[in-house]
Parts: C-alpha cells; sequence; structure tokens
C-alpha cells in the first residue's frame, strides 16, 4: 500500500472514469464466453486480446510475477486462481476479476458465474455476496468511515451462516493497482478512523465462505487461495469513487447483473 488520503482532482476523476469504463465494456464482452466447456485459459487470451486491441494493459500479467491476464477462482478459490486448461462445468462456480491499466489508471471489477445448473447452496452464496455489496456501496456517503463497508456486509451475510474472509481485503486504486485506504469486509477497529472524503477511489471486493473463514495458499504456484475446508466462496467487486454526491460505481456494466439482480 502507497500514499494516505490521495483526493483525486476532477480530471483525474474522469480519467479514473475512463479505466473503470472501458474495464466494464470488457466484462461485458468476456460474460457470454463464461460457460460449460469453456477453459479458464480461454477466457484469459479473450480479455488479453480484447485489451491490446483497444490499445490497453493487462494489470494483473507479470504484477509481483502472476502470469495470466485474469483471476479465475473456481468453487473452493476464492481469489487468485490462475487460468488453466479444465473446462467449466455444470454446476461450478467461477469468479472472473478483471483489471486493465488504460493510460496510466486502474479499472478493477469481478463477478460469479453460475455454471449451468447449480445446486441451490450455491446459488444462494452467489446471491448474498452479491447483495452484501450492494449493502456496502449503499451504506456509504461522502465522509463516512470504512467501517460501515463491514458493518453492512456483516449485517448480510452474517445471518445467513456465512463467513467474511479476513485475510485479504479491498484497496484504494488509482495510478497505483493496491494502495492506501485498506478495505476490510468485515468491521475492524482501524476503519473507524479511515475516512472516505469525496475524490478517494477504492474497491469494494467482499470474499464470502459457505463454511469456515480459513484460507490456504497454494504453496505449488505462490497464488492460488482456497477455503481450508474445502466448501464454496464466492466474491464480487466493483471500484467506487466518492463523490461530493455519495459513492458512484465506476464498473458498473450494460448486460451485467444490477442491484436487486435475482440469481
Ligand atoms: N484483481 C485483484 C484485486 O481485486 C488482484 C489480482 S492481483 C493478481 O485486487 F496478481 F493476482 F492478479
Ligand atoms: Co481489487
Ligand atoms: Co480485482
Amino acid at each position: 500500500m502507497q500514499q494516505r488520503n490521495l483526493l483525486l482532482n476532477p480530471q483525474q476523476r474522469d480519467q479514473m472514469r475512463a479505466a473503470a469504463q472501458f474495464n466494464s465494456q470488457l466484462m461485458d464482452a468476456v460474460r457470454p464466453h463464461v460457460v460449460p466447456g469453456v477453459t479458464t485459459d480461454e477466457i484469459d487470451r479473450l480479455v488479453h486480446d480484447y485489451t491490446l486491441d483497444h490499445g490497453h494493459t493487462p494489470a494483473c500479467l507479470g504484477y509481483k510475477g502472476y502470469p495470466k491476464t485474469i483471476c479465475t477462482s473456481v468453487n473452493e478459490v476464492i481469489c487468485h486462481g490462475i487460468p488453466n486448461d479444465r473446462p467449466l462445468q455444470d454446476g461450478d462456480i467461477v469468479n472472473v476479476d478483471l483489471t486493465t491499466i488504460v493510460d496510466g489508471w486502474h479499472g478493477d471489477q469481478s463477478e460469479t458465474f453460475l455454471i449451468g445448473e447449480v445446486s441451490d447452496e450455491a446459488r444462494r452464496l452467489v446471491q448474498v455476496t452479491f447483495d452484501s455489496l450492494y449493502a456496502a456501496i449503499n451504506a456509504l456517503r461522502p465522509g463516512s468511515k470504512v467501517i460501515e463497508i463491514g458493518r453492512a456486509i456483516a449485517k448480510v451475510v452474517r445471518p445467513e451462516g456465512y463467513t467474511i474472509v479476513r485475510d485479504y481485503q479491498g484497496h484504494g486504486i488509482g495510478q497505483a493497482f493496491h494502495q492506501d485506504p485498506g478495505i476490510p469486509h468485515f468491521p475492524t477497529p482501524g476503519a473507524r478512523f479511515e475516512t472516505l472524503r469525496p475524490g478517494v477511489c477504492f474497491t469494494i471486493e467482499p470474499m464470502i465462505n459457505q463454511g469456515k473463514v480459513d484460507t490456504v495458499l497454494d504453496k505449488s504456484d505462490g497464488w492460488t487461495v482456497r477455503t481450508k475446508d474445502g466448501k464454496l466462496s464466492a466474491q464480487f467487486e466493483h471500484t467506487i469513487l466518492m463523490t461530493e454526491q455519495g459513492p458512484e460505481i465506476l464498473t458498473s456494466t450494460k448486460e451485467g447483473p444490477q442491484e436487486g439482480h435475482r440469481f
């Protein structure tokens, strides 16, 4: 993390808007391809080529040595799943996380997709995770404390019996991929003192587990994070700009699930 309380001026806000808008256009292009039989490598290739064809830069490729363009986190994978040659199967849930650099500014978002017919339990997990992201966004006003995000997510998630991942969090974003403020998705003491002033840009990206909260990092690839108990995990992410009028979702898609969507 770097640079505390970085506030964007109007011109910088427009640059963030443009970066996030390209990223969401990319998500719209990807969505029809996330279906049974397609490999996550094929989705990765599509995102890579689309990004380059439009003159932009994949943010993840080479980031701290990450080997691919996107993260694809299937079933018990919480985050940072590396695309591979396994075809998506009926009943899978898969999070596709896209980040692009447009003229030096980052757009970052993810969605969890239901592949074919999934179990009622998987569908419910994805629904609750999606709803928790919007509950967090709706809880915010100019000058809100970061802890309001964790409180709103906990209020949606905990009554359902699910757990909120603590080991990975949202982040400030701009010309850096990850910067202050850190955005925990559960209430923490430190988040009481962090203020979301107009001009702050950040992500909210709750990772919600069906079972226990514990995470395991795959030692063989150094990236893939799984639930320790092997149960499912889901995630949704938006890039958000706090403005004088309230939070603005910069990564809204035209075709994707909108607030209130039923999976
Ligand atoms: N897109 C992820 C996030 O939401 C970060 C992925 S970093 C990578 O912050 F190196 F794993 F790609
Ligand atoms: Co992010
Ligand atoms: Co992301």
